[in-house]
């Protein structure tokens, strides 16, 4: 199905950014001697991950430091001015849960707020600015996460994004892209201006670069833990520079913000088991219903065309579902049990005509191309997994630093809808369940993913937006249907992607041969070959045959086509 010049042509990276050290034997009954390993979007947070591991942290403990350092290190992907979702599993109890650490709606947000007088979506007030950030997750996330699960101290575990921010370290080709890409972003608020642009210059590869006031922030919350951020000075400070920018948050938002200890998505495919993002992401439904159909529709192996075809009307069904239906579940009534449920599955699959392209119901939607999250995984040596996407949504998320804090403020008020035909930055529409309250999260596309049969685990994810649950939906086909045991094969393989809206399969470029084009077209689809390919997937696969743990990147992450 797959088959193509693309893996001939593209350098391997993943030497780069994925350490693997043994550590002896597994305390688990499942497994023994399975060597821990850490990969991330970026070699020092994977550095740090291990490093952790390696003072005797655990997989929870590494997850810190690794969000931390990549806070410090992509900020432009993620950071304490964000949110995202961190799977555990606790081999001790062999128990998985979701850390929904998602950003939520301040007390003074209400469903019209980028919205002009006659209903009109405001360009860009939903994207640019405090008055476009979520009251954030991710420091409460790691406070939970470290206090609940974890074997290190706070301050142990965020020690090296501390020293990175507060020391600096070296510009990387990919940081000094972004920055570039983005310079006028950044020149728009004087406090992200000063950390950014540093002497009013744009930095460049090579550079060092140093975050002393972000530093500072992190190092309240390592002394004192939820107060270092949520209350006391840094909340002011936030406060403050949030209203006197046009921002609405009150320190009350910062007070009540609380991650949620979810129950994860958890559904079986072919002797397979998928345990996988819960709403408010809409991962984990949207994915459970996609394996549901295809039970009922057999891909054939041997024929790649139309194996394209049925995917896509899959992803063209299920993504109608979360724009009609899905929002955070706190706030409105969600079918979760009859989407999931297999007797609705074989409706679905009846709706799919074999030979035929379906419709979807006609609307303008853009496609934008420019946007960053990130996703790292790690197992230690106990059998602790963690799987987490994190994100402040498009690249350097609100341009907005706040005061002296050092943190960049996320603009996920953008992934709430603002109207029934107005899409977001990802093209996708919602309905009544994901528009926005006081108080309630975003539907989300974050999916951090475990997948385990016989044969092995998966610990993977992607940034991407909207197209990340169709790349983990190709990635995990490929790995139970196709037995695809190299990780660096599923991280690399080519992506196609349809979300209903906009009507039109997207297709990365020099991915797909002119022929598997034809025959989707030949059914009525319309494809479009994009400018840029999409996603930064990061893997562990743990073999259980041969209890060998191997890690992958995406070299998408690193090269100059990738968003
Ligand atoms: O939560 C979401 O679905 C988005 N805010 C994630 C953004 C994203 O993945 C952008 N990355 N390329």
């Amino acid at each position: 199905m797959f088959t193509n010049q693309f893996f001939n042509k593209k350098p391997i990276h993943a030497w780069l950014l994925c350490l693997f050290f043994v550590f002896g034997f597994f305390a688990d009954r499942n497994y023994a001697n399975v060597p821990a390993a850490v990969v991330s979007a970026h070699p020092l947070a994977t550095a740090a991950g291990t490093k952790i591991l390696n003072e005797g942290g655990n997989a929870f403990d590494a997850a810190v430091a690794v969000s931390a350092v990549l806070a410090v290190v992509e900020p432009y992907a993620s950071g304490l001015g964000g949110g995202g979702f961190w799977l555990l599993h606790n081999a001790t109890n062999a128990r998985d849960i979701m850390i929904d650490g998602r950003e939520i709606a301040p007390l003074e947000a209400s469903e019209h707020m980028y919205l002009n007088r006659d209903g009109q979506p405001i360009p860009g007030k939903s994207l640019n600015g405090p008055i476009a950030a979520g009251i954030p997750g991710t420091p409460a996330a790691l406070v939970h996460l470290t206090q609940n699960f974890g074997q290190l101290t706070l301050a142990q575990n965020l020690k090296p994004a501390i020293q990175l921010a507060r020391d600096g370290f070296k510009v990387d080709q990919r940081f000094a892209r972004t920055l570039r890409y983005h310079e006028k972003k950044l020149a728009q608020y004087p406090d992200t201006a000063k950390i950014f642009l540093p002497d009013g210059k744009l930095p460049v590869a090579g550079d060092w670069f140093r975050q002393p006031q972000l530093a500072g922030t992190l190092n309240e919350i390592a002394k004192s833990g939820m107060n270092g951020f949520y209350h006391g000075s840094v909340a002011k400070e936030l406060v403050h520079s949030v209203r006197k920018a046009g921002g609405v948050w009150r320190e009350q938002d910062l007070y009540h913000y609380k991650i949620v200890a979810r129950e994860p998505v958890q559904f079986e495919y072919r002797n397979t088991r998928i345990t996988t993002a819960s709403l408010p992401s809409a991962g984990g439904l949207t994915l459970a219903q996609a394996f549901n159909i295809l039970e009922y529709l057999p891909l054939d192996k041997d024929d790649s065309d139309n194996q394209a075809h049925l995917i896509t009307e899959i992803l063209r069904l299920t993504y109608k579902d979360r724009i009609e239906l899905l929002g955070d579940s706190d706030f409105d009534q969600v079918p979760a049990k009859k989407l999931l449920s297999k007797g609705y599955a074989r409706e679905q699959a009846a709706l799919i005509d074999p030979e035929q392209a379906g419709k979807s119901i006609l609307k303008q939607s853009i496609v934008n191309e420019s946007v960053e999250t990130t996703h790292f995984s790690i197992i230690d040596k106990a059998g602790n997994r963690v799987a987490a996407t994190m994100s402040i949504n498009t690249f350097f998320g609100s341009g907005f630093v706040a005061g002296n804090t050092g943190i960049l403020l996320n603009n996920e008020m953008d992934d709430f809808s603002k109207g029934r035909n107005i899409p977001n930055i990802f093209g996708l529409y919602g309905s009544h369940a994901n528009m926005i309250a006081p108080g309630k999260r975003p539907l989300s596309s974050m999916s951090p993913t475990f997948v385990e049969n016989d044969k092995g685990i998966l610990i993977v994810g992607t940034p991407g937006g909207s197209r990340i649950i169709s790349m983990l939906f190709l990635v995990i086909l490929d790995y139970i249907n196709n037995n695809q045991m190299d990780p660096q094969k599923l991280v690399e393989m080519p992506r196609f992607h349809h979300q209903y809206l906009p009507d039109f399969i997207q297709v990365e470029p020099d991915a797909f041969d002119p022929g598997w084009i034809a025959s989707l077209q030949a059914k009525g689809h319309e494809v479009r070959i994009m400018s840029q390919k999409w996603g930064n997937m990061q893997l562990i696969l743990f073999d259980k045959e041969n209890q060998q743990t191997r890690a992958a990147s995406d070299p998408r992450g690193l090269s100059d086509t990738h968003y």
